[in-house]
Parts: structure tokens; sequence; C-alpha cells
């Protein structure tokens, strides 16, 4: 449902890639998602005609054909009810107090997906804008990040945390000695990060480890897609100012002239500080460099993206850029980026995020954030694509979605 100019990036839908990767599953499909909604009612699917694009018939369909397991890894709501698949769920509350936000698949330990979209059939189709990738052949990267699914796996019942990690659960590449692969032909590193540091083992590079490499590797720009960013960490008995990205972006800007452009979602849970944090960040740019700033919204839906793109890599993340999120919350996340003495390459997945990033920022639905100016975020079209709102509401689904349609 978003309008994009013609020429702009153009990317095929997340439940193609998902479907494509159930129709590839021979031996196993290891799915980690906060949540399990997939089948809406029949009613819900009379307004929403793409909304069973990943049915959940299709996961008994591939356990029948292949015989193959599905292990599924969830965090809210009850497993899905059909036959062979294993469910484990983990007690976040007793193990670090916050949540579980991890959302991807390992599948036959070769391919896998990873990115902003949870197993929801409001993220596959139009109500929620998401934004993943799906990797093919590419058996070193898939089993590292089928270890980060191992480590949730064995968490369950537990009420502690291990002191020490199965060795079998330690990454082969990391930060300081990621994977050197071939992604269509072209040379790139890459490696796969975790969070919190609580479930981060020996030699895994943490999201925060990862997100501080891929800013200070920037040379010329940094450009971020994010739905909530707040240097605060307010889990703390008093709140505090979380400087660990700020500070980074602060020191690209001021003392390496990057230029950083930030997109973040304009919602109705935006926090009124965010946008002092952005109005400082934009007047420390003079002349010399430039720090912009957008927010972000679907008309009809709401940007939930979460990925950074800069002249040199992407990171591709499960959390948000808050504070408490990356001490709490479990996430997981993909480092690309160019090796740093080739210079001549093909189009890579760095070059494809770039220009999405640049749709996105050009597109009507971003709009500047003028400074000392709160814009308006709650609109009642945002409340009602929310997601807290949505969680809340689910047995009133109808009366959602009646209102929905008579705004549009
Ligand atoms: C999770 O752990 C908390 C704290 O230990 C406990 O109060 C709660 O009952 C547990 N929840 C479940 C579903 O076991
Ligand atoms: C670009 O792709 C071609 C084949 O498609 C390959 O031969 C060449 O090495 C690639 N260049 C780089 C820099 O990876
Ligand atoms: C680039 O650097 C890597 C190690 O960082 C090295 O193995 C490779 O030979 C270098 N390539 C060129 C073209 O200098
Ligand atoms: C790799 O090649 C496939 C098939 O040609 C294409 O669909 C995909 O976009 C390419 N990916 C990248 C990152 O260039």
């Amino acid at each position: 449902d978003m309008l994009f100019s013609d020429d702009s990036a153009f990317h095929l839908p997340l439940s193609t890639g998902l479907n494509s990767l159930l129709d590839k599953a021979r031996v196993a499909v290891e799915i980690v998602s906060p949540v399990w909604f997939l089948s809406p009612s029949d009613y819900v699917s009379s307004f929403y005609p793409a909304a069973g694009q990943v049915k959940q018939d299709k996961f008994s369909d591939t356990l029948h054909r292949t015989g193959c397991r599905v292990l599924l890894f969830l965090f809210f709501f009850s497993p899905p009810n059909f036959a062979g698949a294993e469910v484990h769920k983990v007690n976040m509350t007793a193990l670090t107090g916050g949540f579980l936000e991890s959302s991807f698949w390992v599948v036959d330990r070769k391919h896998f997906y990873i990115g902003s979209a949870s197993m929801d059939w409001r993220s596959l189709t139009t109500v929620i804008k998401e934004l993943g990738v799906v990797v093919y052949d590419c058996k070193p990267l898939a089993l590292d990040l089928h270890k980060v699914f191992s480590l949730y796996w064995g968490l369950q019942h537990k009420t502690f945390i291990p002191t020490f990690w199965s060795k079998r659960l330690f990454p082969f590449f990391s930060k300081g000695k990621p994977g050197s692969l071939l992604v269509n032909q072209t040379k790139v590193e890459t490696y796969i990060s975790s969070s919190p540091d609580v479930f981060t083992t020996k030699d895994r590079s943490s999201d925060l480890e990862a997100i501080s490499a891929v800013i200070q590797q920037a040379r010329h720009f940094i450009y971020i897609s994010i739905i909530d960013y707040l240097p605060v960490d307010s889990f703390a008995s008093v709140p505090r100012y979380w400087s660990r990205i700020d500070g980074l972006l602060r020191e690209a800007l001021i003392l390496r002239n990057v230029h950083v452009r930030l997109l973040i979602s304009c919602w109705e849970e935006t926090h009124p500080l965010t946008f002092n944090f952005i109005w400082s960040l934009k007047s420390l740019c003079m002349d010399s460099c430039i720090c912009a700033v957008r927010s972000l919204y679907n008309c009809v839906g709401m940007n939930h993206n979460r990925f950074m793109v800069t002249d040199k890599a992407v990171y591709i993340g499960n959390l948000d850029w808050v504070g408490k999120e990356f001490t709490y919350n479990a996430g997981a996340g993909l480092v690309i980026s160019h090796p740093a003495n080739v210079t001549e390459r093909n189009s890579t997945v760095v070059e494809q995020l770039q220009a999405v990033f640049k749709r996105d920022w050009f597109s009507r639905y971003a709009n500047t954030i003028q400074t000392n100016k709160i814009p308006v975020c709650s609109n009642i079209i945002h409340k009602i694509c929310s997601i807290t709102f949505m969680k809340s509401l689910q047995k009133n689904f109808t009366t959602i979605l009646l209102l929905v349609k008579k705004i549009k």
C-alpha cells in the first residue's frame, strides 16, 4: 500500500522469500519469533486479501512432504496448532527481565532469514513496513545463526543463565574474525551478532559491538532506519543517559565529517525525549557536516524497519536503538561489509540497502523533523497500527478493522 516512484528500489515481498525457504526445506525449519499469529480470521482476510500469504498449512505440508522438523522458539502467544512442530518457550522475565525480540529462520542449516518481521500476518502484508534478508546456500553463516537458535533452545525451563556455555555454541565468525564469503560472486566480510551480553558466548560479537564497528568504519555516510531512537536507559532505577550509540554518532558527525541520516518512526509510543536528543544532534552540525532526521510513517500502517547502511557495510538487526533493549532483550543481527581493500565491486547487498533507504527517505511518507517542534505522532491511524495496541485488542479485532476501513 505504499506508493513509491517507478524507478525506486523494488524487492520481493517477504512472504515470497519465506515461502521459498519452506519449499527448499528438506531436514529442519528452525524459527525464532516473539509471536506466532499467521492466520487471521476469514473476516480479517476479507479486508486484507494478502493476509494469508504465509499460510500455517504450509508448515504442515512441509512436514508431511519432507518429514522435516519444524522447531519453533516463541515468546508471546500460544503455540501454533499443527502437529509435528516442537515448540520451546523461554521465561525472559526470570532470565533477564526483558523480552525475546529475535526474529529469524534457519532452514537445513544452510539457508536463513533475518529481519524486522516476526511471524505475524500484519508483518507479512500491508499493515506493517518491514525489511529483512533471505540468504541461500550459505552454510557457514547459517550455522553461526543456528548456534544462537540452539542457545535459546537450551534455555527452556531455565530460571538462571548458565555460567558457562557449551563450546558448540561458540561462533566461527565475529567482528574481529569475520567470514570472508562470496555473495553473488562478490567478496564480503560477514558475521552474526547477538544480544543481550548475558546471551553472548565467547567469540560472539554483541549487537552493540557490531553497530559500533559499522558506525566507526563509515567514511562518508551513515543511514539509519529504526523504529525508536532513544539514548536513555529507562530501566535503571534513575533514568540515565545511555551514550553507547549516540556518542559514536556525534563523533562521526563532528570529528569525521560523516553525513548522518536518521529515519525514525513517528508513532503513538515515540518517547517525547526522542526529539530533544534529535534536536541536539542536529544542532551540532554547522556547515561542515550534515545531520538530517526525518520521521517516516505509512498512512495505513507502521514503519518497523531496523537497519543501518553506510558507504561500507550494512547491519540488519532485531532491536530498537533504545538503551534498555540491548541490556535486557534478546535479538540477533547480521553484518555484511565490503572488505577494506577492494574498491571495484559488483552490486551487493550494501548498494541494495542504500537504494532502499533513499527510496524511503525521499518518499512522500517521510517528513523532516523541525527543530523545537514536536511532531504529532499519535493520531488515530498510528494508534490503530501500533503493535501494542493491536496486541491488547486482539480479541476485538473486528472493531479495529472496521475503524481502519472508515478512515481509509
Ligand atoms: C517466569 O519467571 C518468573 C520469575 O522467576 C515467575 O514469577 C513466573 O511465574 C515465570 N513464568 C512462567 C510462565 O513460568
Ligand atoms: C563481479 O562478478 C563477476 C562475475 O559475475 C566476477 O567475475 C567478479 O570477480 C566480481 N567482482 C568482484 C569485485 O567481486
Ligand atoms: C585484502 O586484504 C585481505 C586481508 O585483509 C588480504 O587477504 C587480501 O589479499 C587483500 N587483497 C588485496 C587485493 O590487497
Ligand atoms: C543475487 O542474485 C540473485 C539472483 O540473480 C538476485 O535476485 C539478488 O538480488 C542478488 N543479491 C544481491 C545482494 O546482489
